[in-house]
């Protein structure tokens, strides 16, 4: 954690990098509608990585789409960085499936992605370059999207979503449809990764394993309508260059991860 020197009670509070206040989403028509959120406060600081769990249906989605600038709240206020959310400015986003063009190869996404950010010609493949590198995948910039893995596919969709060097990383349950060993590899390189470009993260996962291991903050929410209705501080070590198998083993992972299954289970 980066130290904070307080200049005084007259010293203004900082931008929030994500803030909701009292943000209700409803879907359907007026006669039948569908209250996906309601209530919803959330203030996230930059650097944060807050974990959103809950069962299905209670509205993670809803609420990531609101933060991405995806979704208009019926009501309430949504910003990041003091400003209203807009597709594909200040966000980067992974969803569960990684949703790549498979027409075009690796490194033909995230050209794609590069040229729709505005950046040159001639800067794109040292930036596709570096961004594989970046997510553990060097040199697969000619594969096709096809060839690989589905973990190799979800760090190419990272990959794209790190492209515009954002501020804040928006993740639903992006590691839902791997295999366990892929999915411990890509969280303890997400924490690393985050830890390192101190990325602000916004991270939906169904696993209080997952939830504990990541975050430094879980808000846990329930549907009827979707709210937030506790929270989790972890206080595990967030050095990116801890050894994380040993966190994993450690009684103070198993005593928040027990904890947090608990108040899930409401
Ligand atoms: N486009 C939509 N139209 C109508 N209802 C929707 C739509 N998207 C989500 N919902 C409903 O809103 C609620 C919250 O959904 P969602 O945000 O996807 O929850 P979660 O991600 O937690 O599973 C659910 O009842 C869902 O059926
Ligand atoms: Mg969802």
């Amino acid at each position: 954690m980066p130290r904070t020197d307080t200049a005084g009670p007259i010293a203004p509070p900082a931008t929030a990098a994500v803030e909701l206040a009292g943000v209700r989403v409803t879907y359907g028509t007026a006669k039948a509608p569908v209250t996906a959120l309601d209530g919803v406060d959330v203030r996230i600081h930059p650097g944060e990585f807050v974990v959103l769990v809950g069962p299905s249906g209670c509205g993670k989605t809803s609420l990531l789409r609101v933060v991405a600038g995806f979704e208009q709240p019926t009501s309430g206020a949504a910003r990041v960085r003091g400003a209203l959310p807009r597709p594909g400015v200040g966000a980067g986003v992974v969803f569960q499936q990684p949703r790549l063009f498979p027409w075009r190869t690796v490194g033909g996404n995230l050209r794609f992605a590069l040229a729709r950010l505005g950046v040159p010609r001639a800067e794109r493949a040292g930036r596709i370059a570096e961004l594989l590198e970046r997510v553990g995948l060097p040199g697969t910039a000619g594969r096709r999207t096809w060839e690989l893995s589905g973990g190799q596919q979800q760090r190419v969709a990272l990959a794209r979503a790190l492209a515009a060097e954002p501020e804040l990383l928006l993740m639903d349950e992006p590691f839902a449809a791997l295999d366990a060993l892929t999915r411990e590899r890509l969280q303890e390189e997400v924490r690393a990764l985050a830890g390192r470009l101190g990325t602000t993260v916004l991270f939906v996962t169904h696993s209080a394993e997952e939830a504990v291991l990541l975050g430094s903050r879980v808000l846990v929410m329930a549907a009827g309508p979707g709210r937030v209705v506790a929270e989790l501080p972890v206080g595990l070590d967030r050095d990116p260059e801890t050894d994380v198998a040993a966190l994993r083993a450690s009684p103070e992972f198993a005593r928040l991860r027990g904890r947090l299954t608990e108040i899930m289970r409401g």
